[in-house]
């Protein structure tokens, strides 16, 4: 067979059955090891986390956070490169659980690393921007998670497409409070950095050339410049 022969094949490609399980594992798996890990550090003095575990834990979580946000905005290209349409249900759900994840995040931060010190919580917000351009990315987050409903999109309309463009906001937030709270290895948030302006790239020039096709494909109106 030759390669446009398999690349015709591969297109053609139907969702299989075993998809929507291969996502719930991809979603859900991440967080019920470090769950699974958090306990048996605690309990049996394990250390799968290490010597912090709580440090460890929040890390990890944050660290899914950006990485379900750069699987959602991932969505997009891949179908269209790969002509697999029935992938785009998928964006929605990576998109819920980067959200459940940055809240699983602050959680982790709020009851184990300042175990729930609101005065503690007030000094972080006061003296660490980091924390707060981190609550900035989750405040986003959140009309994002609560608008995804079909019943939300078929309420807001156009508002609802005006309202899920603060999803390329998130991971600027996101990524800027990584590269404020790391103290050395930047490797990291600089890798992170550039994955998300290929994202946001692709998708600025994608709107600018399928505005450029509608302006040259619709007819002028009449008295119109
Ligand atoms: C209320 C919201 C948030 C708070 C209070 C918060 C707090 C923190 C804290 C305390 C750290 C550890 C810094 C350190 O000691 O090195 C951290 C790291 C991190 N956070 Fe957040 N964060 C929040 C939201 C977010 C969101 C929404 C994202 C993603 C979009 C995110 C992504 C990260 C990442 C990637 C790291 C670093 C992980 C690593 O170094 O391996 N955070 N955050």
């Amino acid at each position: 067979m030759t390669w446009s022969a398999a690349w015709v094949r591969v297109r053609a490609l139907s969702r299989p059955r075993w998809w929507p399980w291969l996502v719930w594992c991809a979603v859900l798996g991440p967080g019920l090891l470090v769950a699974a890990a958090l306990l048996s550090d605690l309990l049996r003095d394990t250390r799968w986390l290490g010597a912090n575990p709580v440090k460890e834990g929040e890390l990890r979580l944050g660290t899914l956070t950006i990485q379900y946000l750069a699987a959602a905005l991932a969505i997009t290209p891949l179908r269209r490169w790969l002509g697999w349409n029935w992938l785009q249900r998928d964006r929605r759900t990576f998109g819920l659980a980067a959200f459940c994840y940055g809240l699983a995040h602050f959680l982790w931060y709020a009851l184990l690393d300042l175990q729930l010190d609101l005065a503690q919580l007030g000094t972080d917000l006061s003296k660490r921007t980091y924390i707060v351009v981190g609550f900035a990315a989750l405040l986003v987050m959140l009309p994002l998670a609560l608008t995804s409903t079909r019943a939300a999109i078929a309420r807001l309309k156009a508002r609802w497409v005006k309202l899920h463009r603060l999803t390329y906001v998130v991971p600027v937030l996101g990524v800027t409070h990584w590269w404020m709270s790391v103290k050395a290895d930047v490797g990291q948030p600089a890798l992170y950095s550039v994955l998300f302006a290929v994202l946001l790239g692709w998708r600025w020039w994608h709107a600018r050339r399928d505005n450029s096709l509608h302006a040259t494909t619709t007819p002028a109106r009449a008295g119109s410049h």
